[in-house]
């Protein structure tokens, strides 16, 4: 990574603001049900407390509440999740920016300040440069450790690097090197495997994708937009018609390019998603009938092509892994990487990385993303704003 980090900046006695990203789920009472995103930030603020900085202020976006107070999406318990993490007390602030976060920072005794939500202000997605301004004035260094939220130009990400010099933290770091070498510079043979509901997601994935990989798995919802391109009965699975051609010319450059793209060629079908008690595995989907998962001879081909990959990048579960009636296929992915000794497997963030934890799996893959949209974009072969912004190293 061309950035410099938090290692090449002097943090002693430093006010040092980081922006995270905890835009963690809550359910209903507001208990975080996933906290890996805070989990993955703490190398970087235990090493930031190391260096005895003054404040260590924290900051992050939860939800969409478009420039409203909305209760539900206080960050308090977020705090209070990386308080006991972190083992430490941590001063949550009721707003993120003005003399009263000042203040309050000055006057208070603890180290570790949570700053409250960015987007109670819609300046911040706005990337509205007072509101950056104001973010900047309450540090001396800046350092973006929110990789999810790197695609994002909004005023804690992009803007606040005009005010104060910003650094990377050790989680964009990490998904930098990951991701971008998985891009740019992948152990052969590299094998992508791509799912999800729709085609149009992931176009320009596998445009990107298909001038590195050797072999590009298909499956999910997504699969059926091709397989109808390619003349097959789909029954009623899920099709976006207006990308018919889109997928013809993507089967012709890969052709071109003499890269393996390999389809299911059998099938998990019910009459309805709600009619499980429907299902059974077919090879041709017949009017009435819809795919909701790859079926075992699918599950085979993929293992087969998987096992003498050396890198692997996964984006987008291959069936409705929500349910468990259709998670057979996904389950089955996401365990043979996991067995998998001489691969490195990189899983993308959101549906992908969600499905590896549904399973148990996250200490058996080599890296799962953060991002979800983020890691979409990078592997995209995008420019991430957060990114770009941060301080080159010399
Ligand atoms: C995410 O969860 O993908 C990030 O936190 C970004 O959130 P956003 O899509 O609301 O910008």
């Amino acid at each position: 990574m061309n950035k410099m980090t938090v290692k090449d900046v002097d943090l002693k006695g430093k006010k040092v603001i980081v922006r995270v990203d905890y835009n963690v789920p809550l359910d209903d009472k507001l208990n975080i049900t996933d906290d890996i995103r805070i989990k993955a930030s703490l190398p970087t603020l235990e090493y930031i407390l190391k260096q005895k900085p003054k404040k260590l202020i924290l900051m992050s976006h939860l939800g969409r509440p478009e420039g409203q107070v909305v209760e539900t999406m206080r960050l308090v318990p977020a705090a209070k999740r990386l308080e006991k993490l972190l083992g430490q007390k941590v001063l949550m602030l009721n707003d993120c920016i003005g003399d009263t976060v000042k203040q309050a920072i000055e006057k208070s005794s603890e180290t570790v300040i949570m700053l409250e939500n960015l987007r109670f202000y819609k300046d911040e997605t706005k990337n509205n440069p007072e509101f950056s301004k104001k973010l900047a004035e309450l540090a001396e260094i800046y350092v973006n450790d929110a990789f999810g939220t790197a695609h994002r130009a909004h005023a804690s990400t992009e803007g606040i690097t005009k005010y104060v010099k910003g650094v990377a933290g050790f989680l964009l770091e990490k998904e930098i090197n990951y991701l971008g070498k998985a891009v740019t510079n992948p152990q052969k043979p590299f094998v992508v495997i791509l799912g999800g509901a729709k085609v149009s997601d992931k176009i320009m994935l596998v445009e990107n994708l298909m001038n590195k990989a050797d072999s590009i798995l298909i499956g999910g919802g997504m699969a059926y937009t091709f397989l109808k391109a390619m003349g097959q009965n789909i029954g009623s699975s899920i099709l976006e018609k207006d990308k018919i051609d889109v997928a013809k010319a993507i089967l012709e450059k890969a052709k071109q390019k003499g890269v393996n793209l390999v389809f299911p060629t059998d099938h998990v079908v019910v009459q309805g998603i709600d009619k499980p008690d429907t299902k059974k595995t077919v090879k041709d989907i017949e009017e009435g009938w819809l795919a909701l998962d790859i079926g075992p001879e699918s599950i085979k081909k993929f293992k087969e092509v998987l096992s003498k990959a050396k890198t692997i990048v996964w984006n987008g579960p291959v069936g409705m892994f929500e349910k468990e009636a259709y998670a057979a296929g996904t389950k089955a992915i996401a365990e043979h990487l996991a067995g998998l000794k001489d691969a490195t497997t990189i899983i993308g963030g959101g549906d992908s990385a969600a499905a590896v934890a549904e399973f148990g799996l996250e200490d058996k893959m080599t890296h799962i993303s953060t991002g979800g949209g983020a890691s979409l974009e990078f592997l995209e072969g995008r420019e991430l704003p957060g990114i770009t912004a941060l301080v080159n190293k010399k």
